[in-house]
């Protein structure tokens, strides 16, 4: 079989959307916002580059301003960034592309630099991370976040039905919700990051329920389940190495189970320890996550071709989102289906900077053209 041939190059649908294939663009961070969080208008042009994959996922976009963690980060929140992210929704539907936005808060993963009024970042309890976050005077150690008060938590839920609605009006085909890698939700999650006492700390039901009211207030704001994934990372110890949660796969069962019963479109879980290894910690089971999801299931994390069509064989997977090979290849389908060779893209061209080493990326045939 040629690798045209395989499985995973045909299309394929999720929920009531026709993909051309199985192949998804996964959220990469690319930091080329302005300080208010607009992105740029190059931005278009780098998405609709990659319209060949079956599904983008934009990069990690804040649902609000106490939502920013990293400089220059996009946000969907303001009238200006609504603008811009529907210039670039255009422009990948032009191009035959499918986009949902990611909806992202980062908690405690952030700085009083990038903070409203160079205020405390929030987190569900005042732990702090490890690492350093980046600001726009370069990379800082992280601080101890301020633990919400039990009455701010309703406003958080209103912020993600805002930015759910927000990206409906810019023209997007659906949303994921960031509940991966350790930002506010996840912190929530996690015994380890979650020592309230409160109604949203404690048992597994009561770390979830933040989460699941963010979750309802996005499906709410999208009149229904069916255009509505979810970022989930298990086995992921990144950014800042806090240790999982210590009934992890409890707990984790507990939340899939709870968003098949909300009817979502898909899980979208990052496999083994994010960029790191696709080993798996004892105490996840993914093919159990599956199991107990009644949508689609996303896998990623250096996943290749090969790999890719083994787990849709096997029945372990039904899309394959792939990160870092979309960043020096837009047309990574195309070079899939040929077997043709991968560029890499030097680390100083993911963060920061202009459209060099962003949306000058050619294909195989030179640079991809864009209708507009
Ligand atoms: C430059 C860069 C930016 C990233 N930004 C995001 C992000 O915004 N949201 C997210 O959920 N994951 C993000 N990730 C993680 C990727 O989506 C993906 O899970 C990871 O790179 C592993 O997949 P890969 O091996 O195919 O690259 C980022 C990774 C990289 C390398």
């Amino acid at each position: 079989m040629s690798h045209a041939d395989s499985p995973v190059l045909q299309p394929t649908r999720l929920g009531d959307l026709q993909l051309k294939n199985r192949i998804v663009m996964a959220p990469l961070t690319r930091s080329r916002s302005s300080t208010e969080g607009v992105p740029p208008d190059y931005a278009a042009d780098y998405y609709a580059q990659r319209a060949s994959a079956g599904l983008i996922i934009s990069e990690a976009t804040n649902i609000s301003p106490q939502g920013v963690g990293y400089a220059y980060t996009p946000g969907i929140w303001s009238e200006a960034q609504v603008a811009s992210w529907s210039r670039i929704t255009e422009t990948v539907h032009r191009n035959g592309g499918v986009i949902f936005l990611q909806l992202w808060h980062t908690g405690r993963i952030s700085h009083p630099d990038v903070q409203p009024g160079g205020q405390l970042p929030v987190s569900a309890s005042a732990i702090a991370p490890k690492g350093q976050a980046f600001t726009e005077s370069g990379m800082k150690d992280h601080v101890t976040p301020r633990a919400l008060e039990t009455d701010e938590i309703p406003g958080i839920v209103e912020d993600y039905r805002r930015a759910a609605t927000n990206a409906r009006r810019a023209g997007f085909d659906g949303v994921e919700v960031h509940s991966a890698n350790n930002y506010l939700l996840e912190q929530f999650v996690r015994d380890s990051t979650n020592r309230r006492t409160d109604r949203y700390g404690g048992s597994i039901e009561n770390r979830l329920r933040f989460p699941l009211e963010a979750v309802r207030a996005v499906i709410d704001a999208w009149g229904g389940p069916q255009r509505v994934g979810i970022r989930l990372s298990p086995a992921t110890t990144q950014p800042g190495e806090t240790p999982l949660d210590s009934t992890t796969h409890a707990t984790y069962g507990a939340y899939v189970d709870a968003l098949s019963g909300l009817g979502l479109l898909y899980i979208h879980t990052i496999e083994g320890v994010t960029q790191q290894t696709r080993d798996v910690p004892e105490g996840v089971d993914f093919a159990d996550l599956r199991r107990r999801f009644s949508g689609a299931y996303m896998s990623n994390n250096q996943l290749t071709l090969d790999l890719a069509a083994a787990e849709l064989a096997e029945g372990k997977a039904d899309l394959f989102s792939f990160g870092r090979p979309f960043i020096a290849n837009p047309d990574l389908v195309h070079r899939l289906a040929i077997g043709g060779p991968l560029a890499d893209a030097p680390k100083p061209t993911w963060y920061g900077g202009d459209f060099h080493g962003y949306s000058d990326w050619p294909g195989m045939e030179g640079l991809v053209a864009v209708q507009r």
